[in-house]
């Protein structure tokens, strides 16, 4: 089971203004990106914040949410909402059959997963914008040794930068 961390940033490294920023900052090359490449995976894993300022699953793909709420209620085999640990999340997605999963965000599950060495790749794209302050990708200390497998322009001003990550 291969991890991807697919996240949209601003050029000073943010992935949001808040935790209920409503991502419509991104262009629509990198929204057509992001669907392709989670339909390719079939699966999706995301915070429970990030999954309301969605308000409804993504079609066409598994969503698994992470929450601790237990009034969240999960409507399989689309919509999972679960507490469990990062590394058995992964073994039972890979169990289902899934090769990879996309990690996506927001900055708590990112870091969750990044702090248990879960994650094996990273693909951010970079718009053409700068917030000043807001979320960053993490929020943890980490040191992560990446390296580059490619870097694309993806259209107009956005940039794709897709790193492995040493482990
Ligand atoms: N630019 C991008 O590509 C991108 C991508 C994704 C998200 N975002 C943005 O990121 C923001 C949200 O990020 P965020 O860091 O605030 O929140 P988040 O990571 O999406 O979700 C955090 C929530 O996950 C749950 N959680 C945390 N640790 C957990 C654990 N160990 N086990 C189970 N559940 C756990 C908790 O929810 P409960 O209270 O339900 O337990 C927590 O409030 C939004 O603005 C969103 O738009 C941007």
């Amino acid at each position: 089971m291969k991890l991807i961390l697919l996240m949209a940033q601003t050029v000073d490294g943010k992935i949001a203004r808040h935790s209920s920023h409503f991502p419509d900052w991104t262009a629509s090359a990198d929204k057509s990106y992001f669907a392709r490449r989670t339909r390719e995976a079939g699966v999706i894993i995301m915070g429970s914040k990030t999954f309301d300022t969605l308000k409804t699953p993504l079609p066409g793909r598994k969503n698994v949410v992470l929450s601790r709420d237990p009034g969240r209620v999960s409507r399989p085999p689309d919509l999972i909402f679960t507490a469990g640990p990062p590394a058995r999340l992964l073994a039972d997605l890979a169990t289902e059959g899934f090769q990879e999963a996309i990690l996506a965000g927001g900055m708590r599950i990112n870091s969750l997963f990044a702090g248990a060495g879960l994650i094996d790749e990273i693909i951010v794209t970079v718009s053409p914008r700068i917030f000043g302050s807001g979320l960053s990708l993490f929020d943890i200390p980490l040191d992560l040794e990446l390296r580059m497998v490619e870097v694309r322009r993806l259209d107009g001003d956005l940039v794709l930068l897709h790193y492995l990550v040493r482990h």
